[in-house]
């Protein structure tokens, strides 16, 4: 999607335009100084030279590339006349800035390079308004009042493209719920919890300031720090929360917010579950990973010195919001780690999620842009449609459900273990995918240009897909007692073809051991 300026000459399209993609943190197009770059004269040169007509082809092909950068773009002021060019504008965001013609034939008069406006400025103008109003307040989505200061109009257009981009996904559990994907959309959950009479919001400490902004909008809130990483995740704090809450005298028409990474989700939604024999939970998840796979399925828990996540419940949120706009300080390690999981999302079940990689892997790894959007929104979807299958991993014998989620998982978590869990989560199932896909290529399951994409995809958003730093030998006995080995058999994620994952037990241990060879 791309976000279309549109209006009048000397609507301000071109200063707004890039003061937006700056904000935005995208490109900017103008695509009259496409079309001046590409045939190397000016607009008015092609125009007299070459007539309207030549130009409006230019700016035809001009405005489709454009489009496709998924940026911020300036359509020349009649380019919208052109029928074929407004059929490309389905999908996108077209604003329109709206300038009364005395405001523009004062601007206009002061610069006399436009074409259509050599000679007595108000009456072109005004003629062109006539001509072109009406089309643009048919095309625009939005409308802004473009007579205000630049810095306001592109405040004005952050905010609607905010409210305009939320996404809401419906998952099917016992007690259905929604997840709300979007900018801002912390908002739309503190609506949500309005006139309840005690809330628990538990955070990490970096997110403070966050958890205070929200709790001054609720009067019953109460903020509870928990540690960051695995530390909140222990039967100590644990005990400090329940605690709390029996000492704030929590009730069950009473509220926990979990809002942080996977690590405070998981700790807030036991506790949640466990309290009073459950309260209501929602969850504000703020890492990649924690949006894309910890906020949706119901899984909570804490760990035990003897393993990680050995103690939880399954408990479904009331709602759950993934509000982008938390994402903007996140270390880039912890996207790329989040991005593992996406990519994960896109290998079992949506190849789109794929294609938006090979698309523009830069933009993938940018939080803030329309690309990053819709992948972790698919990958939402992705997640959502297999939980909402299998809410309880109890998936009848030959279907795979929700183990799906697991490709990549099982070398993954062997390599946590024995890296001490000093790789990130993500980074160590873009291995483990990797390895998936090897013994998938040595079962006949994928071709080879099938196992290139795995390796092409994460490695274009910076994720590893190569490993030696252990033994096989060491890896596979740890892959023996992962929780979900069942048993001493490993059983192992992989797909027969892109968006087929099956799981399959009894792989010979040689086929196992040489392509871990070639993951090295
Ligand atoms: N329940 C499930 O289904 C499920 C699924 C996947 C993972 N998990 C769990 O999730 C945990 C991992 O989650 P994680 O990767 O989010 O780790 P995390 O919660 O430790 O977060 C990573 C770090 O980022 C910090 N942080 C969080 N939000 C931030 C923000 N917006 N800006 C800056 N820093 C921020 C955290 O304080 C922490 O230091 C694991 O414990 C895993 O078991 C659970
Ligand atoms: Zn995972």
């Amino acid at each position: 999607m791309s976000v279309v300026l549109i209006g009048l000459p000397a609507s301000g399209k071109t200063t707004v335009g890039a003061a937006l993609a700056t904000v935005l943190g995208l490109s900017f197009i103008d695509t009259d100084v496409l079309i001046e770059e590409r045939t190397g004269s000016l607009v008015r040169e092609i125009f007299a030279d070459q007539g309207e007509d030549h130009f409006r082809q230019l700016e035809q092909v001009a405005a489709a590339d454009a489009l496709a950068s998924g940026g911020v773009v300036s359509l020349g002021g009649g380019a919208i006349m052109t029928e074929a060019i407004r059929a490309m504008l389905p999908g996108h965001q077209v604003v329109w800035l709206d300038v009364s013609v005395v405001t523009l034939t004062r601007r206009a008069g002061m610069n006399r390079l436009r074409p259509l406006l050599l000679t007595d400025v108000r009456a072109q103008m005004s003629a062109l308004a006539a001509k072109r109003l009406p089309v643009y307040e048919r095309t625009a989505t939005w409308r802004v009042d473009a007579e205000q200061p630049v810095d306001d109009i592109v405040a004005q257009i952050m905010d609607h493209l905010a409210s305009a981009a939320v996404v809401t996904v419906r998952v099917e559990a016992d007690q259905p719920y929604d997840v709300l994907i979007g900018r801002g959309v912390a908002s739309k959950l503190v609506e949500r919890l309005e006139g309840v009479a005690r809330i628990a919001i538990l955070h990490p400490p970096v997110l403070h300031d966050r958890a205070a902004a929200m709790a001054a909008k609720l009067p019953g809130a109460m903020l509870i720090e928990a540690p960051a990483g695995e530390a909140a995740k222990t039967t100590t704090v644990l005990d400090h929360c329940w605690r709390a809450l029996a000492q704030a005298g929590f009730t069950r028409s009473d509220a926990v917010v979990g809002l942080g990474g996977g690590t405070t989700t998981d700790l807030a939604g036991f506790v949640a579950a466990t309290m009073l024999r459950g309260l209501p939970y929602f969850s504000l998840p703020t890492t990649v990973l924690a949006m894309a796979d910890a906020a949706v399925g119901g899984k909570t828990g804490v760990n035990l010195p003897e393993g990680k996540n050995l103690v939880g419940a399954f408990w479904e949120p009331r709602a759950v919001a993934c509000d982008l706009d938390f994402l903007g300080d996140l270390p880039s390690a912890e996207v790329a780690s989040g991005l593992g999981e996406i990519i994960k999302c896109g290998f079992i079940a949506d190849s789109e999620i794929l294609d938006l990689a090979r698309l523009d892997p830069q933009a993938l790894t940018n939080t803030s842009t329309p690309a990053f959007a819709e992948a972790l929104t698919r990958a939402i979807q992705v997640k959502t449609a297999v939980v909402s299958q299998d809410l309880r991993e109890q998936a009848k014998a030959g279907q795979v459900g929700r183990e799906a989620l697991n490709y990549g998982h099982t070398l993954a978590h062997a390599i946590e273990k024995v890296e001490g869990f000093t790789w990130a989560h993500g980074a160590a199932v873009a291995v483990g995918m990797v390895f998936a896909a090897e013994v998938a290529r040595r079962l006949g399951l994928l071709n080879d240009d099938e196992v290139a994409l795995h390796r092409e995809v994460l490695a274009s958003v910076g994720l590893p897909v190569s490993y030696h730093a252990s033994d096989w030998s060491q890896l596979r006995s740890v892959m023996s007692v992962d929780k979900k080995a069942r048993g001493n058999h490993l059983r192992l994620v992989l797909l027969e073809g892109i968006g087929h994952p099956t799981a399959l037990a009894d792989i010979p241990e040689d086929l196992l051991a040489d392509s871990y060879a070639a993951i090295g």
